[in-house]
């Protein structure tokens, strides 16, 4: 049997014994992370109250949870409201602009260096993902059709919406604003220089480059307990591309591109305007969702990460040397030693992936650069489970168990996606060894659809951002849905693993990154491509935030009105 997550859980399902008649419907959906087309045709997704599954009537302590919605409209429970911190387009400096796609985003309290916890004043650090030349240049699909070329005008608007928008924010008689500061507001673009550190810089593997010329496709991240950004290089492999009609065709203008200086994590500190980024080579490059970091018993820092892309894997990192707590500047190249593992979900392992060490990558590899540049291939070599695209991992702050959304894969009928947990042996992050079980699946009955993104509150609930793509939304067996949405889901105590819904965002839109302020007074949320369906600005699918004529605008907005 192939080593594929999916397998894997067919198998744990068959060990329950589970019921084949449609009347048995529920074992489907208490661990069926992979629906069979079968499914559909059970006579309860017949039935027209097919969301009285949901829990709209159930109560939990923090809100009462929306139905879905198809508004143009970012919908919240009552006493909530959002304000927009920034959308594309808007001022970062003097001659910086907000970057298009918000994805990521974080808030870092003002005083956090000194340990603070300011909840009213902080600086934002937002990952801008993909461009959409429609918006931003008015390339269209037609365009592409008649074969033409991007100008260097084009190429470089685009250039400057991806990337890193660095920021200060302050709460200012109970509503968030931008605030201008020359000490901080920051933009990192594709053109920005960025160092190249760890294993594979300056080897052969990357073309002997020392640094990057700038970063893009930054997806998801997050934040270092040393308080820096990690940033992850997503699908790099659609900007320097003119095959189809999706890709950012940057190669028209620029030749001398070199592809295996992107697809890595950077790592940029929002505290000093003047560091210069680094990419860390040594975790590895693929198409880097985020990077959850854990410190073991031990002290050393653990950094779990996902590649997503269909049955690729779950790594992590542990680092040589240990963090330290009290010099900021001794954990600025933590990163860059120490050994990359995949999982195994299989032999419940994590698989070393040292070309020194392990026979399978020297029979197939010239050296650790080439394993790392190539992770698509050495993890399979040594073990590394197949999965159904990894998104985002994070730590339940209760009991230090890993969650990984696995938001689908249509290849393998998985529509819906799951969220899976993982407890390291001894709960000790550096252990070799772990568990695994099915936390919780997507689909109509538990209500949510395609986890993305991830984020735990304080009491050990589980916020999870959807992402159905946007040609799937509203369509088929998506119909139930309607638009992409935000849910709590508690991971203890009588609701557990049930989904609550809280937000229903714009038309088109994926709502990702999702923080709180340590007070968790406030949740800073992303609105990412509201209005992608548009095929031409006459008649733009959304308005949002707008509404009028104006284009729509992915922006970052602060959601208030949790209680404290
Ligand atoms: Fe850019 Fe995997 O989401
Ligand atoms: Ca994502
Ligand atoms: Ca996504």
């Amino acid at each position: 049997m192939k080593n594929n997550l999916e397998s894997l859980i067919n198998k744990k399902i068959s060990r329950r014994k589970m019921l084949k008649d449609s009347g048995k419907a529920g074992a489907f959906i208490a661990i069926g992370a992979i629906l069979p087309d079968e499914f559909f045709n059970l006579s309860i997704f017949q039935n027209k109250n097919i969301n009285k599954n949901r829990n709209t009537k159930v109560q939990n302590n923090l809100f009462n949870a929306i139905e879905p919605s198809m508004e143009d409209k970012l919908i919240l429970p009552e006493g909530f409201e959002y304000t927009i911190v920034r959308k594309w387009g808007d001022k970062i400096n003097e001659v910086d602009y907000f970057g298009y796609n918000n994805d990521f985003v974080a808030y870092l309290p003002i005083d956090f260096l000194t340990g603070g916890k300011n909840s009213e004043d902080g600086i934002l650090v937002v990952n801008h993902e993909y461009p959409s030349p429609l918006f931003i240049n008015g390339y269209t699909e037609e365009n592409f059709k008649n074969k033409k070329l991007k100008t260097k005008e084009e190429v470089e608007l685009e250039k400057k919406s991806v990337g890193i928008s660095i920021f200060r924010v302050k709460k200012v008689n109970g509503k968030w604003e931008f605030t201008e500061d020359e000490n901080y507001n920051r933009r990192i673009d594709a053109n920005s220089e960025i160092k190249l550190s760890g294993k594979a810089a300056g080897t052969e593997e990357v073309k002997f480059s020392e640094y990057a010329k700038g970063t893009l496709a930054n997806c998801s991240g997050g934040i270092t307990p040393w308080g820096t950004l990690l940033s992850g290089e997503e699908n790099y492999q659609d900007y320097y591309s003119s095959e189809k009609p999706d890709e950012y065709r940057w190669n028209d203008v620029e030749k001398d591109f070199i592809i295996e200086n992107y697809g890595w994590v950077v790592e940029v500190d929002p505290f000093n305007k003047n560091s210069v980024p680094k990419k860390r080579t040594s975790l590895g490059r693929f198409r880097h969702e985020n990077v959850c970091i854990n410190i073991s018993p031990n002290g050393k820092a653990v950094a779990y990460m996902g590649d997503d892309k269909i049955n690729e894997c779950v790594y992590k990192f542990i680092s040589k040397n240990k963090y330290d707590k009290d010099i900021r500047e001794n954990n600025f190249d933590i990163l860059d030693e120490g050994d990359l593992y995949v999982a195994d979900f299989e032999n419940k392992k994590w698989q070393l992936m040292d070309y020194e060490k392990r026979a399978e990558l020297k029979a197939n590899f010239k050296s650790q650069a080439d394993v790392l540049v190539n992770c698509d291939k050495s993890s399979k070599l040594v073990g590394g489970t197949e999965c159904n695209r990894p998104e985002d991992i994070e730590i339940n702050p209760f009991d230090n168990s890993l969650f990984i959304s696995f938001t689908n894969n249509s290849e393998k009928k998985d529509y819906f996606g799951s969220i899976v947990r993982i407890i390291e042996s001894n709960n000790d992050s550096e252990s070799l060894d772990f568990d695994w079980e099915v936390f919780a699946t997507g689909g109509v009955a538990s209500g949510f659809s395609c986890p993305d993104n991830l984020t735990f509150d304080s009491k050990g609930n589980l916020w999870v951002l959807c992402d159905i793509s946007t040609t799937k939304l509203n369509t088929e067996r998506f119909k139930t849905f309607k638009n992409n949405s935000l849910f709590m889901i508690p991971t203890s105590g009588e609701n557990k693993g049930k989904a609550f819904q809280f937000a229903s965002g714009p038309t088109d839109c994926e709502m990702c990154g999702g923080n709180f302020t340590p007070d968790e007074s406030t949740f800073f949320l992303s609105i990412q491509h509201p209005g992608e369906n548009s095929v031409s600005l006459d008649n733009p699918t959304s308005h949002w935030p707008e509404s009028g004529n104006d284009m729509p605008r992915p922006a970052v907005v602060a959601i208030t009105g949790f209680k404290k």
